[in-house]
């Protein structure tokens, strides 16, 4: 009979899983403790475990990592009321099949269980890196879409698959390449990122690839490319879709073969790195439009992650804000830490168009402005004011400076912030529009559709 193991200290959620599995027809034993969970698997070898996180006498992350050391380990589900980045990617990177949270929902727990018994997958690789360094930067978030990434994340920690990360702009994607480098186990190897939108056409093959002495005029003395940089690590390409379509079929070369000759050299150079793609843009779009190679685009999003806008995961925002409060007191020794009563309500209800940099902008600027222990509405308004004239351009500001803001800005919206064509059309160089965008915080004014690849 298909056997059912719930480890959770809480009385109730123990009936009530017992009784409501008993009707799917499992047969279910239960456990209040970590020490008789255990007892229990070696007594039933139950091919289904829920296990809560927390437990009275023990952590369930370390019981999860017991179960599954033995041959035919179970499928374990984890449950916790207290989901947080950094033990949803260690449970789902040890292993652990599912993870639930708690309140749980009878729906959720249903087709999950279902699945684990139905799904032949193996409960994990049990390969566990040793010395995990402690992730650089935590990603905030208790989203759905936001818990999904985690999982992803987890996931993605055992292979060296190629990723391609699409979201709007700030809205976490290269935080979420350096938290997959980080858990992963070359997490020691080198993140070497390459910024497709900031080096000229000509001189991004040689970035890329590396170039022998004297392949070109300037080219004194052979340097390594940023794939020989990365080695067994990660080489992060931003802004992919920015990737000339000349060396596209070039980069398609090495994604398949792995291999790759330095511009002017003459030896096979082998990499072990691994690719994880960003960009801004609606990728299969550009492919629509012929201006970005579907080959290369399908060979890219192996394993595909969508980071949404803020706006559509308005939870997160209060979580967010407080961390980023805390930041600004950490970074510049602001004493706010506190937000003053509606503060949030006006937070929660913003468009968020620059997405999360720009929540953390107006945080930080208003934690600079407060001068007591609290961060007054009026503060965070003022700033979210300032935010929407820097974007927009003040129309009566007649400087030279502003006029080249709404200019460019013109040109960002009519591409729809695809910056190569915004550059051309402003006639100048895709890395000179890159640092005028920098210079004057240009954001898009206003979404523009993102759908889910
Ligand atoms: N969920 C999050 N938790 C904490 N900080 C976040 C989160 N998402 C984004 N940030 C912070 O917001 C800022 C913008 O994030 P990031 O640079 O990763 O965005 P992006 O999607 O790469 O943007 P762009 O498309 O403009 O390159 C960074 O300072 C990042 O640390
Ligand atoms: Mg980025």
């Amino acid at each position: 009979m298909r056997t059912i193991l719930v480890v959770d200290d809480e009385t109730p959620i123990l009936e009530s899983l017992e009784m409501f599995l008993g009707e799917k027809g499992y047969r279910v034993i239960t456990a209040a403790t970590g020490a008789e969970g255990e007892m229990k698997f070696r007594q039933h070898h139950p091919d289904v475990v829920m296990l809560d996180i927390r437990l009275p006498d023990k952590n369930g992350l370390e019981i999860l990592t017991e179960m599954l050391g033995i041959a035919n380990p179970p499928k374990v589900i984890m449950m916790t009321a207290f989901q947080d980045m950094e033990t949803t990617i260690e449970a789902m990177k040890s292993g652990a099949y599912e993870y639930l949270n708690k309140p749980l929902d009878a729906g959720e727990i249903e087709r999950t269980v279902d699945r684990a018994f139905r799904m032949n997958w193996p409960a994990g690789s049990h390969e566990i890196p040793a010395d995990v360094p402690s992730p650089k930067g935590v990603i905030i978030g208790k989203s759905p879409q936001m818990c999904d990434i985690f999982k992803t994340i987890g996931i993605l920690c055992r292979n060296q698959a190629t990723v391609l990360i699409q979201g709007e702009t700030g809205t976490g994607k290269e935080l979420v390449a350096r938290t997959i480098h980080h858990n992963s186990s070359f997490s020691i190897e080198p993140m070497i990122t390459l910024d497709c939108s900031a080096i000229v056409e000509t001189l991004l093959e040689s970035e890329l690839f590396g170039h022998s002495k004297g392949a070109f005029t300037g080219a004194v003395e052979t340097k390594p490319g940023k794939i020989e940089l990365a080695g067994r690590g990660t080489l992060f390409l931003d802004e992919v879709t920015e990737l000339p379509i000349s060396l596209q079929s070039k980069f398609l070369g090495f994604l398949e073969r792995k291999e790759y000759m330095r511009v002017g050299g003459q030896r096979i150079h082998k990499s072990r790195c691994r690719i994880i793609s960003a960009t801004n843009q609606d990728m299969a779009d550009l492919v629509r439009q012929g201006r970005f190679r579907e080959d290369l685009y399908y060979r890219l999003k192996v394993v595909s992650i969508f980071v949404p806008p803020l706006r559509d995961r308005i939870c997160d925002i209060p979580d967010l804000a407080r961390y980023f409060l805390q930041k600004a007191a950490r970074e510049h020794c602001t004493e706010a830490r506190q937000f003053e009563d509606g503060v949030m309500d006006v937070l929660c209800a913003q468009p968020w168009i620059g997405n999360v940099r720009q929540l953390q902008n107006v945080i930080m600027a208003a934690a600079l402005r407060s001068r007591g222990k609290r961060v007054l509405l009026e503060d965070i308004e003022r700033e979210l004011a300032a935010g929407c004239s820097r974007t927009l351009a003040n129309s009566v500001d007649f400087s030279l400076v502003s006029s080249e803001q709404a200019h460019i800005l013109k040109a960002l919206e009519h591409t729809r912030w695809h910056r190569s064509r915004a550059a051309d059309l402003l006639g100048i160089s895709l890395p000179t529009l890159r640092s005028k965008i920098h210079k004057y915080g240009l954001q898009p004014s206003k979404p523009f559709h993102m759908p889910m690849a």
